[in-house]
């Protein structure tokens, strides 16, 4: 009888994602290498500081402090990327892909910023990039764009795809604390990044959004290029200014196609959904994305969208389609065409003006409490054509300031771009006012 192939995983990134990754694949290795007919061996693992304490024990000789060694380690087949960030990691997945060999990776931030790189790397040598625990953690979005619906065009994906800034909120909700508090309970149970500015500004959930649209619509959106903005201006009053307006408040990106004409808009912003949305509803580390496909109609997706375990799930996950990929099945052909062709070679989209962008909005600044102030901000609003649908106004600290915060008509983020410089400039308003977009998807 022949001896099963054995296939060789090398980590590089032994954090919060590698130990999760480890841990699992050693406790369900036995059962996989049945269904799969190979052997697995976890053969080498990276860190940057051998000293720290880890809950998974390797062999002094299995672990190194030199990444590429693991990347380019001939014996290595399979090189799970899980170090974070854009330079290290852009090294070791280049490093890995032009040896020929199957990157698995979680970094978002990699993707979105070197993708097309990443992508030639592995077609010019014959290498494959698997990421699907790169967008939605231990929910299998990207199989689902990619293969499940692979029959749709997609008009419109929306949801939540930060669990960090999704945990901060619900908490800031139920809680009434503000989000830095919040923050170091998030980092304690390792939903954030290493930097986790990217979590609460947006930009995370811009590297994922980038990725997605990519999946969607072939075409890489530079984050800059987008509307993107964070939780961090974001008060617990905010929250009861939402409920007296019947909604909720949840960080949301947003991916729309016009296929008529061609225009792509890719956002992310803090977003006021009516309570009773289904998406509105969905609390903690939990992401929630709506797809909308012109065949299958709207499919939506809830998990856990962070942490350790649901994170490891979806890189197991890609760590059996690697195998196929190598034992090079039926199943790999059609992976390995996928993995590395751009998932929609359509025709280029544009990406939408700023006054093709439409919507309602939120605004809350802090005014003096003094005569004909509402009459200069509704001049200031009127100036662009923006109209005002509702006020709330509450006395405010210091004496002699009030809290004003006002709901929009339908408008443009041109218009309202421009009304937020004017206001800014008028005396009555003492700090900086806040936007938030109102939602206005259907289930
Ligand atoms: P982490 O806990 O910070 O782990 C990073 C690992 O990489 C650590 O083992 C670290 O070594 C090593 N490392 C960091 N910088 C290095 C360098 N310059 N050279 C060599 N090794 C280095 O991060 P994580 O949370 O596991 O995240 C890993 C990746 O998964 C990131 O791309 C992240 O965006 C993504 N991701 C994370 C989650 C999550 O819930 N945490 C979910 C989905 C995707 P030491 O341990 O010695 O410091
Ligand atoms: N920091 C990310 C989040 C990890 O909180 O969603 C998962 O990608």
């Amino acid at each position: 009888m022949s001896q099963p192939l054995v296939i060789r995983i090398g980590i590089c990134g032994l954090g919060t994602v590698g130990q999760g990754v480890w841990k699992h694949l050693s406790r369900i290795r036995t059962e996989l290498e049945s269904r799969l007919g190979v052997k697995l061996e976890l053969a080498r693992a990276s860190v940057r500081d051998r000293r720290k304490v880890r809950t998974v024990k390797l062999a002094p000789g299995k672990l190194t402090t030199d990444p590429l060694a693991v990347a380019t380690d001939p014996n290595i087949d399979i090189v799970c990327e899980l170090i974070g960030g854009t330079t290290v990691a852009r090294d070791v997945t280049l490093a890995a892909l032009a040896c020929g060999k199957v990157v698995v990776s979680a970094n978002k931030a990699l993707i979105s910023k070197h993708g097309a790189e990443l992508f030639e790397t592995a077609r010019r040598h014959g290498g494959h990039f698997l990421f699907e625990a790169s967008v939605a953690g231990g929910i299998p979005l990207i199989k689902a764009l990619r293969e499940g619906l692979v029959a749709n065009r997609f008009p419109l994906i929306y949801g939540i795809l930060n669990g960090t800034c999704n945990y901060i909120l619900t908490q800031m909700e139920e809680q009434d604390a503000p989000y830095p508090a919040i923050l170091g309970e998030a980092k304690k149970l390792g939903y954030a990044e290493a930097d986790e500015s990217l979590d609460v500004l947006g930009w995370d959930t811009a590297h994922k959004a980038v990725v997605l649209a990519f999946l969607a619509h072939g075409t890489w959106v530079k984050p800059e290029q987008m509307i993107v903005e964070g939780i961090d201006r974001i008060t617990p009053g905010d929250f009861k200014n939402a409920a007296a307006l019947g909604y909720g408040i949840k960080l949301l990106a947003v991916i729309a196609r016009d296929f008529k004409s061609g225009e792509l808009s890719v956002r992310v912003h803090p977003t006021l959904l009516p309570e009773s949305h289904v998406v509105a509803k969905v609390s903690g580390v939990f992401n929630a994305v709506s797809v909308q496909g012109d065949v299958a109609g709207t499919t939506l997706y809830i998990g856990r969208g962070a942490g350790q375990d649901a994170t490891a799930s979806a890189v197991i996950s890609d760590l059996v389609d690697a195998v196929s990929l190598l034992k090079n099945d039926r199943r790999a052909f059609i992976t390995a065409r996928k993995s590395n062709a751009p998932a929609r070679p359509e025709k280029v989209c544009r990406l939408a003006p700023p006054a093709h962008i439409r919507g309602r909005y939120y605004l809350r600044m802090t005014v003096s409490d003094e005569p004909g102030v509402l009459a200069q901000i509704a001049a200031a609003m009127a100036g662009q054509g923006v109209s005002i649908a509702s006020v709330i106004q509450s006395a405010q600290e210091p004496a002699g300031a009030a809290s004003l915060v006002l709901t929009t008509h339908q408008s443009d983020e041109r218009a309202i771009a421009a009304t937020l410089s004017r206001l800014a400039r008028l005396k009555c308003v003492l700090e900086k006012p806040l936007l938030l977009r109102i939602g206005d998807f259907s289930e």
